[in-house]
């Protein structure tokens, strides 16, 4: 087993493929994220993108094969660079890249510096789809695995040559996200967490619904956060435009009604449950099976859905439950009665500023009425909430 090593100093390499380009955009979500990053890119790499591209996206410092005999502060670069990192990140690694790495070959300052490393690696292949599934390249993916290397498997879709198959680069963003996952102390590890995100809707007929504005963001921050530190995450995700994360378990939902069957179920396995879905509170009485003309006007007689949270706390023992209070006023007042009325631990008031945006600011209750202020983007929330719950 490879030494697991905790930090935010991340070496991106960038090999010679068509994917290079996206490297850019992982340096960009990295640098925002506060890691610091230096970059080194190989001789192919050189010929998609160039060093400057990412000095002027805030890496650190770039090195390229120029730079593979020289000293740093009394040490070989290719030392200094495998001691300064926490983590290497190959993004992406072409085929050449990968066979070499797999036989030990240290012919540049990357495989140099690998050869060097006992930090954790993460190698993002992508490649023509012929190129991927040839057994010269599956063998060698096999064995940078033995290695303990983290490979992010490529996916399918348009390659280069505008064929679809598989071999393209996973999107950026996920691949940003498996780096903060290797980064990140397992604090939470052996934790069973259920959350759930975003609006459920009632129909009126089989077009028309009754919904909220929940963006389900601040849930898929508390499901990407919980992750990152090592919990067992399970998502139940109701209507959502945001882009679902990997890593977990997840379940869709659609009415209220499903929710609550979908709760009532999990919640039974888990240690820790986050109710940040907005369930609609009402229904209309009778759905329409077809499609209401349009009419100079219509009455629709709404009525109480089943309460979520309530139903879930009958199956509450020792697990830990943490609610929302979104509110137009009285914040502090509705979070106290919200606790109490539904037996949470926890609960997080919040005003409708916080909608939809990347930015809250929110009220931490907890049962003894203790309160904690926190701003800042959802998943600072999500990690301040998880830190304060469990006291890391
Ligand atoms: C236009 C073009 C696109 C290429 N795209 C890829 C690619 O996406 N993946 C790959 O594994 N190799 C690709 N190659 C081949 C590599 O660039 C070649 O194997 C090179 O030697 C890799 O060098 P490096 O691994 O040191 O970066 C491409 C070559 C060319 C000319």
């Amino acid at each position: 087993m490879r030494r697991k090593e905790i930090g935010n100093k991340v070496l991106l390499a960038v090999t010679g493929g068509v994917a290079a380009y996206k490297s850019l955009e992982i340096l960009r979500l990295l640098v925002k994220k506060g890691i610091n990053v230096k970059v080194v890119i190989t001789r192919g790499g050189e010929r998609f993108v160039t060093p400057f591209s990412f000095l002027s996206l805030g890496a650190e410092e770039v090195y390229t094969d120029n730079d593979q005999f020289s000293i740093i502060n009394g040490s070989s670069i290719h030392l200094a660079l495998s001691r300064w990192s926490d983590l290497i990140a190959v993004v992406p690694a072409t085929a050449d890249f990968i066979a070499k790495v797999a036989s030990g070959i240290s012919d540049s300052l990357l495989l140099t510096t690998l050869l060097a490393s006992k930090k954790p690696v993460i190698v993002a292949p992508s490649m023509n789809e012929n190129m991927l599934l040839h057994p010269a390249t599956q063998r060698n993916i096999e064995i940078l695995k033995g290695f303990g290397y983290k490979i992010i498997e490529p996916d399918e879709g348009f390659l280069a040559d505008l064929a679809k198959g598989k071999g393209r680069l996973k999107d950026p963003e996920d691949i940003f996200e498996e780096i903060l996952v290797e980064l990140t102390p397992k604090k939470l590890k052996g934790l069973k967490v259920l959350v759930t995100c975003g609006a459920t809707r009632e129909y009126i007929d089989p077009v028309r619904f009754i919904t909220n504005g929940s963006s389900g963001k601040m849930g898929i921050a508390f499901a990407k956060v919980a992750r990152r530190f090592g919990a067992d995450v399970t998502l139940i995700a109701a209507h959502t435009t945001e882009k679902l994360p990997m890593g977990m378990k997840i379940l869709r939902v659609d009415k209220t009604e499903e929710l609550f069957e979908v709760v009532t179920d999990e919640v039974k396995k888990c240690d820790l449950l986050i109710m940040a879905a907005a369930p609609s509170d009402y229904r209309p009485e009778e759905m329409l099976h077809n499609k209401l003309p349009k009419l100079p006007e219509l009455t629709i007689k709404l009525v109480s859905t089943v309460d979520v949270l309530k139903e879930a706390s009958k199956y509450k023992d020792n697990k830990i439950f943490v609610g929302f209070a979104l509110q137009t006023n009285n914040i502090i007042e509705n979070a106290k009665k919200k606790l109490e009325e539904k037996n949470l631990d926890y609960v997080l008031g919040n005003s409708i500023e916080n909608i939809g945006s990347d930015l809250g600011k929110v009220i931490l209750m907890d049962r003894f009425g203790n309160i904690s202020e926190f701003e800042g983007d959802k998943e600072s929330i999500a990690e301040f909430v998880l830190s304060k719950i469990f006291k890391f």
